[in-house]
C-alpha cells in the first residue's frame, strides 16, 4: 500500500492542509496550544464517538485524519463549524480540533489513518 511523506516545517501552526492520499483527501493539521489544550480536556463522556485526544494523535501538534465526512462522504471544511475544527457543509457536522464529530448527522469520528513520524520534522502516512 503506498504510503505518503510528509514534510512538517511546510505546515504553519494553526493550518490545516490537504493532501491526496490513496484517492482520498487527508488533513494535516497543525494545532496550535490553545486547540491541544481544549481538545485534551473534552470529557469523553459527552462526545458522541468517544475518544479522547491522546487515542488520536501521536504528536499533539499534529491531527492527521482523513478527509471524509462520516455521514455520507463529502469533504469538510478546516477552521470551521462551531467547534472550529471541521465543518461538513453537505448536511452540516461539525467536527472539533481533533476530528471528533461533535454535532449534526455524522455517526463518527473522522478516521485517523496509520501513521509516523520517523525522524524530526518528518511524517509518514500510511
Ligand atoms: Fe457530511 Fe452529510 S456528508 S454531513
Amino acid at each position: 500500500m503506498a504510503k505518503i511523506e510528509i514534510k512538517l516545517s511546510d505546515i504553519p501552526e494553526g493550518k490545516s492542509v490537504t493532501f491526496k492520499w490513496r484517492g482520498k483527501p487527508l488533513f494535516i493539521r497543525h494545532r496550535t496550544a490553545a486547540e491541544i489544550e481544549t481538545e485534551r480536556n473534552v470529557p469523553t463522556s459527552t462526545l458522541r464517538d468517544p475518544e479522547a485526544d491522546d487515542q488520536r494523535v501521536i504528536k499533539p501538534e499534529w491531527l492527521v485524519v482523513i478527509g471524509v465526512c462520516t455521514h455520507l462522504g463529502c469533504v469538510p471544511i478546516a477552521n470551521a463549524g462551531d467547534w472550529g475544527g471541521y465543518y461538513c457543509p453537505c448536511h452540516g457536522s461539525h467536527y472539533d480540533a481533533s476530528g471528533r464529530i461533535r454535532k449534526g448527522p455524522a455517526p463518527l469520528n473522522l478516521e485517523v489513518p496509520t501513521h509516523e513520524f520517523p525522524s524530526e520534522g518528518l511524517l509518514v502516512v500510511g
